[in-house]
């Protein structure tokens, strides 16, 4: 199957009263261990990368990657751009041919992240690219870009910022944190007020770390994006090195590779299975 717009996979997502995971790669062998999880698990997801993580494939290079993979798939999956804080790498996966964008505009100012997060939109909409939004800002560690931003999403804000910048997607902060060096504790009182107010479905960043009893409540808050990137890139990076403990003259790279692409396909299983209990 050809790679689907983002609309689409949120509508596949909906009609099978799913939820979406968006699951972070980085390289090639990431790229396939998550495809391969959601092939076997045929739930409809998205696979994503931020401009932080792009330095190795580049944006072409990665729409090839997952096009590819894609192509022998059943299971409905759509490219996604995670966090695109500057224009430049927003249009930049855009032209490269990625079916969803983030723009994020959580560091601005309500009015500035309005203008900011409209002028991305308008420009994707051109490409008929949905854009997923932020509103509020989302605490913690991402590879080396530490957040000591936590601003919880006002709900009192939700509807004008949806309406006026016609985003497709809203990212949310509700006590959810990026990276596994805090505990996120979720208000879901909170989630449900916006939820009520949010026009658009809802997506939570920080997916890794979240229990699993408060992964499944998301669905009932109009939820159908959930991001996980930490738990995948720890079972990528452990995996390499009990290889090396276990032999530190190794060699046989590709025996190494595929290990560390199977350990990303079993813990991409595991966090769909513990999204969709
Ligand atoms: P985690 O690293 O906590 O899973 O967060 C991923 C994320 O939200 C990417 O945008």
């Amino acid at each position: 199957m050809p790679l689907v717009n983002g609309n689409l996979l949120v509508e596949f997502i909906q009609e099978q009263q799913v939820v979406g995971g968006a699951f972070n790669t980085t390289n090639l062998e990431t790229t396939v261990g998550i495809l391969e999880a959601v092939e076997e698990t045929k739930i409809p997801s998205f696979i994503q990368i931020a401009p932080s993580n792009i330095g190795l494939a580049g944006y072409e290079g990665i729409v090839e990657m997952v096009k590819r993979q894609a192509r022998f798939m059943d299971t409905p999956v759509a490219l996604h751009l995670d966090h695109g804080k500057k224009l430049t790498d927003f249009k930049a996966a855009v032209r490269a041919g990625f079916n969803s964008v983030m723009i994020d505009g959580a560091e601005f100012d309500f009015e500035e992240n309005i203008r900011y997060t409209k002028a991305a939109v308008d420009f994707a909409k051109a490409y008929g690219v949905p854009v997923e939004a932020e509103l509020g800002a989302i605490k913690g560690k991402e590879d080396d870009h530490v957040s000591e931003a936590d601003c919880k999403t006002d709900p009192k804000q939700v509807k004008e910022f949806v309406e006026r910048t016609g985003c497709d997607l809203l990212a949310v902060s509700v006590g959810n944190v990026h990276g596994i060096d805090e505990e996120p504790q979720i208000d879901f009182d909170l989630l449900a007020k916006i939820a009520e107010e949010s026009a658009v479905p809802l997506v939570i960043h920080g997916g890794s770390g979240i229990s699993s009893s408060d992964l499944k409540r998301m669905k009932s808050y109009n939820v159908v994006k959930i991001n996980v990137a930490s738990e995948l890139r720890q079972s990528y990076i452990q995996s390499i090195g009990h290889a090396y403990d276990s032999n530190p003259a190794e060699a046989n790279l590709i025996a190494v590779l595929t290990n560390a692409k199977n350990s990303v396909q079993k813990k991409t299983v595991e966090k769909i299975k513990e999204l969709n209990r």
